[in-house]
C-alpha cells in the first residue's frame, strides 16, 4: 500500500513479481500500445506493466472512472498537445459532477500530460488521463475508495480508418438511443457512459458500418459513440445542442470557431433524424476522429456521397493548425518539447 497526496491508503502490486507473459500474436491486428513507454501512474512514471490495479478496486465493479482523450501533434515547432488546458478542465468537471476529490491539481495534472510525452520523447500520441475510485471497499458509497490518476500515451493512427478522413465513412442510426436527461450525465466523460457507445459501435460494425450514430431521448440526433456530429443544409452548418445529452466536445468547440471565422452560420438546435438524410454534408468530430466525413447514413448517401466542399474547407484549416503550418491563432497548442 502507498499513499496518495490526500493520505488515503491506495493499492500498490508487488514489484518483484514476474512480468505478465508476453501475448502469442493470434493474427490480430497491430495494437495502439506501445510498452516500452512509461505511464504517469499518481504522481510517478512507472513502467507500462506497473500501472495495475487491484481486481477488488471501485472502478472495476462500479465503472467510476472519469477520463480525458486528445491528441499531441508533431507540429513543424516540436510536438505540441492540442487544447490540453480545455481537457483538463473537463476532466475535473467529470469529476465534480461525480463528487471524485481528485489528488492532484489541475496544473500538476497538465504539466504531467506534459511530461509523459517530454519523458518519453514522443513526437505524437493520443494521451490518456484518467481518474478513478481505487481500492478500499466494495459497497456503492465510494467516498472510501481513495482516487487514483494515471495518464498514459497511446500511437492512436486515424481513429476511423486511415482513409476515412478523405472519402468519409458509411454509418447507420443507432438502435440505441443516447441516454435520458437525469439519468446518466452526459456532460461527464466517464467510463460507465460508454457502455452504451459500445452497444452502438459492436452493432454498427456488425452489420457492415463504421460507426452508429445515437438519436436523443425525443428522438433528435445526439451524436455518435465517439464523436459530435455536424449537418450542412442549404449553406448553413447545424449540430446538436448540448441538451441532445452530448458530450460537450473539445473539437466540437474548435469546428465552430473555425466555421464562424469563416462566416457560415452555426445553429445549435434539435436536428430531426431525416434531416440525416437530406443533408447536403455530414461530418463528425473528435479528439480520435478528427474531422471525418460521413459519406452516408442507412445505405442513403449524404450529398454527393463524398467529402462536401464546407467539410473540406474546414478540415484544411484544422490540419493546418495542427500541423504548425498556420499560425496558432487561438491559442490551442502547448508546446511539449
Ligand atoms: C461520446 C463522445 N462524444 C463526443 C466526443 C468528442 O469529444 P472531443 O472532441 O472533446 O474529443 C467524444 C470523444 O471523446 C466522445 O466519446
Amino acid at each position: 500500500m502507498g499513499r496518495l497526496p490526500h493520505g488515503k491508503t491506495v493499492y500498490r502490486p508487488n514489484r518483484n513479481k514476474k512480468r505478465p507473459e508476453k501475448r502469442k500474436p493470434q493474427n490480430l491486428p497491430p495494437t495502439s500500445f506501445d510498452e516500452k513507454t512509461k505511464i504517469w501512474f499518481n504522481g510517478k512514471m512507472v513502467r507500462w506493466h506497473e500501472a495495475t490495479i487491484h481486481v477488488m478496486s471501485h472502478v472495476i465493479h462500479y465503472g467510476s472512472s472519469v477520463f480525458e482523450g486528445f491528441r499531441c501533434y508533431n507540429t513543424l515547432n516540436g510536438p505540441a498537445l492540442f487544447r490540453l488546458k480545455d481537457h483538463i478542465d473537463r476532466l475535473f468537471d467529470s469529476a465534480k459532477i461525480y463528487r471524485i476529490d481528485m489528488p492532484f491539481t489541475q496544473a500538476e495534472i497538465m504539466q504531467a500530460c506534459i511530461d509523459v510525452v517530454r519523458f518519453n520523447k514522443i513526437k505524437e500520441c493520443y494521451l490518456r488521463p484518467v481518474a478513478f475510485r481505487g481500492y478500499y471497499s466494495l459497497g456503492v458509497d465510494p467516498r472510501l475508495c481513495p482516487t487514483q490518476v494515471a495518464i498514459a500515451a497511446l500511437m492512436w493512427g486515424k481513429y476511423l480508418g486511415p482513409a476515412a478522413l478523405k472519402t468519409g465513412v458509411d454509418v447507420r442510426v443507432a438502435s440505441w438511443n443516447r441516454m435520458r436527461p437525469n439519468t446518466f450525465p452526459a456532460m461527464a466523460k466517464t467510463a460507465a457512459n460508454y457502455m452504451p457507445s459500445q452497444l452502438v459501435k459492436l452493432e454498427a460494425k456488425t452489420d457492415g458500418y463504421v460507426e452508429g450514430i445515437m438519436l436523443d431521448s425525443q428522438g433528435y440526433v445526439s451524436e455518435g459513440s465517439g464523436e459530435n456530429i455536424f449537418l450542412v443544409y442549404r449553406g448553413r452548418i447545424y449540430t446538436p445542442p448540448f441538451s441532445s445529452s452530448i458530450l460537450p466536445g473539445i473539437t466540437r468547440d474548435s469546428v465552430i470557431r473555425l466555421a464562424e471565422d469563416f462566416g457560415y452560420k452555426v445553429i445549435e438546435a434539435s436536428i430531426p433524424r431525416e434531416m440525416l438524410y437530406v443533408a447536403d454534408e455530414a461530418f463528425f468530430t473528435g479528439s480520435a476522429a478528427e474531422i471525418t466525413p460521413i459519406r452516408s447514413v442507412d445505405r442513403i448517401p449524404v450529398g454527393q456521397g463524398k467529402c462536401g466542399p464546407i467539410t473540406e474547407r474546414l478540415q484544411a484549416k484544422f490540419f493546418a493548425i495542427i500541423a504548425g503550418r498556420e499560425d496558432d491563432r487561438y491559442g490551442w497548442l502547448t508546446p511539449a518539447a
